[in-house]
């Protein structure tokens, strides 16, 4: 995803782990189901710790092994969300997770190193390519493909700029 793929629509820098969660979050508000968000980046580059914004966003307190979808993680809040995290499945096993069965399903669908299934992913999907580990600051760079995805990321991007611009920052 650095070179080709969808344009770069949005792309903010992070110097730690509360202001990921924080851009998480502002993306967790205004997510709908249907969405369809593609995690990519290194080890420990934070995109599960962006997933955790998300949620507290989405007003989730938790999450659950979700009791239909093996190796899918759901939260529950303002909407369902399923947290699936592809590092350790070959594309072949997606079928036995449902993979096809949770785009189809009631919640917003956030994937972890989605790279390795893009193929199993929509069409319109929200990439999110997560640049940096260990102590650097991350770069978030913000790809959708379609228009769903433009839509959505218009509406984090003025969640972002709205947070923002509250006084005290
Ligand atoms: N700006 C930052 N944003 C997010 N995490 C950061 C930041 N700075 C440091 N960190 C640290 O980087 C690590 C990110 O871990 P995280 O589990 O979110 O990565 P990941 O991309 O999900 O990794 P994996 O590919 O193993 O699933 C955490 O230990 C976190 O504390
Ligand atoms: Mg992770």
């Amino acid at each position: 995803m650095t070179d080709s793929g969808p344009q770069v629509a949005a792309a903010w820098e992070s110097p730690s782990e509360e202001r990921t969660r924080e851009l998480g979050a502002a993306l967790g508000r205004v997510l709908q189901p249907g969405d369809v968000v593609g995690l990519v980046g290194e080890l420990g580059s934070g995109k599960t710790t962006l997933v955790q914004g998300i949620a507290r966003g989405a007003g989730a307190r938790g999450y659950v092994a979700s009791p239909t979808f093996t190796l899918v993680r759901e939260y529950e809040g303002r909407l369902r969300l399923y947290h699936v995290d592809l590092f350790r499945l070959q594309p072949e096993d997606l079928e036995g997770i449902g993979f096809d069965d949770l785009l189809e399903a009631d919640g917003a669908v956030l994937v972890e190193w989605a790279d390795r299934a893009a193929g199993h992913l929509p069409a319109d999907t929200l990439w999110v390519e997560v640049v940096g580990t260990g102590a650097e600051v991350r770069t978030f760079r913000v790809r959708p493909a379609g228009e769903r995805a433009r839509r959505l990321v218009d509406r984090w991007r003025a969640e972002v700029e709205a947070v923002g611009a509250r006084p005290g920052r």
